[in-house]
């Protein structure tokens, strides 16, 4: 039996975590899957019902889970509050807790979305990128931080600290994952300015020699962002810490038609996971129904694959979407001419159609 636990979080969270939920209902019935579900509070809702925003009841439930189907939190009602109590610091604790330190982001063209990328088509069509974010260390956790008064005025401070343990242990998951797919890894630092992405850069260059068919490449993170609109095609894996990571793929997300198209997986030593779309709780939208349920419902494909090993429920889960999608139902984010727009529910309620007919 697998324990997974929901956490829909705040915003649009619950929203796309509740047709996450039906398609993974469907799975269950339709490959007879042995799976226990449980639920809890997590951000701004567990703020506000027990005033932490990962109460000790959510993170002893997320330790005994297999693996756990994350929604969104935060939003601009608990954004002036006390930082260690904000929604984005409950997010942190838990990957942290839980040693979630390798982030996978598939940024994945459907060919059905070519032209719902800002993107021009012939750009972007047959886009495959898997980004690896290191997620536990770096200037996300790094010690001292804070706000501090200094000569009559404020100083805002961070430390952006990674140890070559926390180096390598990422770069070997990304080159791992290369030899799976087209065997390139490029790594993204600033080494031409900060000390500790010229270590990053030399650790990566160290470890890639247990890898001898693997090509590496290094490239500064501007250039990178600019690489990823300008010709993103030329990517296959790119291995990087856990800012530039966050800001490269968002980027990288626009380049599938939609943040609402990019799912993700934060894996710790043992395969156990978090699952998670990487968008946030779209505060703008929620309540209207109208949200994206695909990057949720296709990182609970990631959790059958990577923490419950059903590559098969997986492959058909993301093989359902596919065929929703060519059925013309679209979401408002990437709605075009000629296509349905539909909401959050209807998406949902297709996706799982589609599966349990498949
Ligand atoms: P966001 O990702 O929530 O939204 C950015 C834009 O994308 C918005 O216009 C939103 O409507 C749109 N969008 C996002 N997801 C969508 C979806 N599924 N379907 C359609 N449109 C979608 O980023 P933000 O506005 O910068 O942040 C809002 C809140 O979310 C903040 O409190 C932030 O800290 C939090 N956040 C949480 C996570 C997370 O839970 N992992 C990730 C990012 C941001
Ligand atoms: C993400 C989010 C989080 C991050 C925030 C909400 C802490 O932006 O998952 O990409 O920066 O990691
Ligand atoms: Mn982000």
């Amino acid at each position: 039996m697998s324990k997974v636990l929901v956490l829909p979080g705040d915003g649009i969270g619950p929203e796309i975590v509740n047709e996450a939920v039906k398609v993974l209902n469907v799975a269950k019935e339709k490959f007879g899957l042995d799976v226990e579900l449980d639920e809890a509070l997590v951000g701004g809702a567990a703020v506000d019902a027990e005033g932490d925003p990962l109460p000790e009841g959510t993170l002893e439930k997320a330790r005994a889970a297999d693996a756990i189907l994350f929604g969104s939190i935060g939003g601009p009602k608990w954004d002036a509050i006390e930082r260690d109590k904000r929604p984005e610091r409950g997010l942190l604790r838990l990957r942290s807790s839980l040693g979630l330190f390798a982030n996978l982001r598939p940024a994945i063209l459907f060919p059905q979305l070519a032209d719902a990328s800002s993107l021009k088509p012939e750009v972007v069509s047959g886009l495959d990128i898997l980004i690896v974010r290191e997620l536990t260390g770096g200037i996300y956790f790094g010690q001292p931080r804070g706000i501090k008064e200094e000569n009559g005025e404020r100083v805002g401070f961070n430390t952006y600290v990674y140890s070559e343990s926390e180096m390598r242990r990422i770069a070997k998951v990304a080159f791992e994952l290369a030899m799976k797919r087209d065997k390139r890894v490029l790594s993204v630092d600033k080494a031409n300015v900060l000390e500790v992405t010229e270590l990053w850069k030399e650790v990566v260059t160290e470890e890639a020699k247990n890898y001898p068919e693997i090509q590496l490449s290094h490239m500064y993170v501007d250039n990178a962002a600019m690489q990823l609109v300008r010709a993103p095609k030329q990517f296959d894996v790119i291995v990087t810490g856990n800012l530039f990571g966050d800001i490269l793929s968002d980027e990288a997300a626009m380049l599938t038609g939609s943040i609402g198209m990019l799912p993700s997986a934060s894996l710790d030593e043992n395969r156990k996971g978090l699952y998670e779309p990487c968008h946030g709780s779209a505060p703008d939208i929620a309540g209207q129904g109208i949200a994206n349920p695909l990057a949720t419902i296709m990182s609970l494909a990631m959790l059958m694959r990577y923490s419950l090993e059903r590559g098969d429920v997986a492959d058909a889960i993301e093989a359902a979407v596919e065929s929703v999608l060519d059925k013309g139902l679209r979401t408002a984010d990437i709605h075009t001419e000629g296509t349905r727009k539909v909401g959050t529910e209807e998406m949902g309620n297709a996706v799982a159609e589609a599966l349990a007919n498949a």
